[in-house]
């Protein structure tokens, strides 16, 4: 039962590769290591390569025979994506449309696909809920809304059977040690929070606090890499059995504000946070909370590291063994 895992060297990708071979797959991973880590993977499943290089696709589907695709590859910058849209467009578009094509050419009919809650754009309602109308306000949330299209209109004309799941904020890391979240650069609120009680970084600066949510700041939803992580099994295994494609959201279903956060930073840690408060930033929305109602009754998914504390302390456990 051999899948390909593209960007399985990534943050969220490593994890799922564990879960996999936990659930008896036997992962293939594909990465450029442009962003990933070549020691987050067993040397023996990894293979080097860029989803842009369509020969080089072709032969790795004719050499292994893949019952699915998990499809993490994909630039993550939002910031980055506006000024350099194209660059956006062809890694996370372009690079798809080569992934669909060789799998449909050799035959293998299955993919997950790592969506995002920024296809919504500003909320219109919450919770989020997947029937939300989808009005992305930046290139990297527009081109991953152009690849739900894709797989949709792909699986209408040719029956390729795809989950799109939602992800909120990942966040977390494997309490087995060894993997975790080490972006560069790193623009994720938990680990910035970590780097500042690790003294990598002087402060924390929070854009806001004039919000109309309970303390003036943002609220997000986070979830454990490792409760995604078991979304993506969950979700193979439905497709595997039959099942119809479908666009999930996939988050915790519990906002936690930046506040919450820096003080169960300081609870979890025992250091002192210092803080910067700054204006708001263009385009971030008081709250991002996501119902996680129809991944929980369709895949009988259900997070089992919801608590922030717990979400901290796993992250914080990762830091300290990387970054100190
Ligand atoms: N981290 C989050 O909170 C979050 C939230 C929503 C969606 N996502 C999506 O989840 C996926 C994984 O995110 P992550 O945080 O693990 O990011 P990551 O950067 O850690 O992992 C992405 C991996 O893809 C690889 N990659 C990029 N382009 C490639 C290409 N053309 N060919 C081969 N490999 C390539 C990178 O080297 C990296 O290892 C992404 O698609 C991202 O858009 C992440």
């Amino acid at each position: 039962m051999k899948v390909l895992v593209t960007g399985g060297a990534g943050y969220i990708g490593s994890h799922t590769v564990r879960a996999l071979k936990q659930a008896g797959f036997t992962p293939v991973v594909l990465d450029s290591l442009v962003y990933g880590h070549r020691d987050f993977v067993d040397p023996a499943s990894l293979v080097v390569g860029d989803l842009q290089d369509r020969p080089f696709l072709d032969q790795l589907f004719q050499q292994h025979q893949f019952v699915g695709v998990v499809h993490f590859a994909a630039f993550t910058y939002v910031g980055e994506s506006v000024q350099q849209p194209l660059k956006y467009y062809r890694n996370n578009v372009a690079s798809t449309l080569n992934l669909i094509e060789a799998m449909t050419q050799a035959g293998v009919g299955n993919i997950i696909f790592s969506s995002t809650c920024a296809t919504y754009g500003e909320p219109q309602f919450l919770p989020l809920t997947e029937d939300h109308p989808q009005n992305p306000i930046n290139p990297y949330g527009m081109g991953k809304l152009m690849v739900e299209r894709i797989l949709q209109d792909t699986q209408r004309a040719m029956g390729l059977q795809y989950i799109a799941l939602r992800y909120f904020n990942a966040a977390g890391a494997d309490p087995a040690g060894g993997i975790g979240e080490d972006h560069n650069p790193e623009t994720h609120l938990i680990p910035l929070v970590l780097d500042v009680a690790l003294g990598r970084r002087p402060h924390i600066t929070v854009f806001g606090t004039d919000y109309p949510t309970p303390d003036g700041t943002c609220v997000r939803d986070y979830i454990h890499v490792n409760d995604l992580a078991q979304a993506h099994v969950l979700g193979l295994q439905y497709l595997l059995a039959g099942g119809k494609s479908l666009c999930l959201n996939l988050g915790n279903g519990n906002g936690f504000s930046v506040q919450e956060v820096i003080t169960t930073t300081e609870a979890v840690t025992g250091r002192k946070i210092p803080v910067e408060f700054g204006t708001r930033r263009a385009g971030d929305p008081a709250v991002l909370v996501g119902s996680s109602e129809r991944i929980r009754s369709l895949l009988k998914w259900s997070p089992e590291y919801d608590a922030l504390e717990v979400i901290i302390q796993t992250a914080w456990t990762w830091h300290q063994a990387r970054f100190s």
